[in-house]
């Protein structure tokens, strides 16, 4: 099925998943949505993220895409049951694949979960590997700060790694051997994070394992795309931020250069989604 994968998130940060996508189906056509005008959403309510996640899907299927990719950990902690129950496309988050893959590799049951305050307030990580390993210790801390110093591209500097060493502070007293990193952004601070953390724990790139999930699901449905890739990937943004591609390249780990910005608040008048999903 030649139909492209649609992905989004709150910004620019769905890139990292969008690197691993890349990387795993490079046949894939991806349609890459990033919400520029209306992030953060992981300091926004769940009932305001799951409306923003429901308008974000349905900008995406103005492109006949396949799936949705929720790459935002925050919407797909808060909004990924609403967006199943409405689209009749599969819809994948990154919480099930991020959690499964903990479950399968902690040595001790003990396992660290960092992410945005909405993600970590909704447990759905908790939740998630409660679900799969009853025994499992789960250790939730939000990092509110990590987003920005990203953004600001401090990976490699002192502030960032005192900000995770207090960040963790409590996980590592806990000695949990598995950490997740919970949001979009934390992947590009692996390094820094390892660090702090210490070898004998391993990382779980939610990201990475959701690209695998993706590609399992369209393998077993008959969805994988067929021959080369016909068509270009997409990035629509529903405002540039300053510095966008220079943080959006760093992302997705090459150069970003074909975005789209579009109206969003036109879209959402065009398509009459303004009143239907004002709650
Ligand atoms: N993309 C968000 C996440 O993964 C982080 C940025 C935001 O707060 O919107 O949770």
């Amino acid at each position: 099925m030649n139909n492209p994968i649609g992905i989004f998130d709150s910004g620019i940060g769905g890139l990292t998943v969008v690197k691993q996508l890349m990387h795993l189906m490079p046949e894939e056509q991806l349609i890459y949505f990033g919400d520029t005008a209306r992030v953060p959403y992981g300091t926004k309510s769940k009932q305001l993220v799951q409306q923003y996640a429901l308008q974000d899907a349905h900008f995406l299927l103005q492109y006949d895409v396949k799936m949705i990719v929720v790459a935002c950990n925050t919407a797909s902690a808060s909004a990924l049951d609403v967006l199943q129950e409405n689209l009749d496309i599969p819809v994948l988050g990154v919480v099930t694949p991020g959690a499964s893959s903990a479950a399968a590799q902690t040595r001790n049951g003990k396992i660290g979960v960092i992410g945005t305050s909405a993600t970590i307030n909704s447990n759905a990580y908790t939740d998630e590997i409660k679900r799969l390993s009853a025994s499992a210790e789960v250790f939730a801390q939000a990092c509110p700060l990590l987003v920005p110093l990203v953004e600001e591209g401090w990976l490699d500097d002192y502030v960032t790694s005192l900000t995770i060493k207090k960040y963790l502070h409590e996980l590592l007293k806990v000695h949990m051997d598995t950490l997740i990193l919970g949001c979009t952004h934390y992947p590009v601070l692996g390094e820094a994070i390892q660090k702090i953390t210490g070898e004998a724990v391993t990382l779980i790139d939610s990201g990475k394992e959701t690209a695998k999930a993706v590609q399992k699901m369209l393998s077993e449905k008959g969805m994988l795309h067929r021959g080369r890739k016909q068509a270009e990937n997409r990035f629509f943004v529903s405002d540039i931020p300053a510095k966008f591609e220079e943080v959006g390249s760093r992302f997705l780990g090459k150069p970003l250069t074909n975005v789209e910005r579009v109206d969003f608040d036109q879209f959402l008048i065009r398509s009459g989604l303004t009143d239907e999903f004002q709650r």
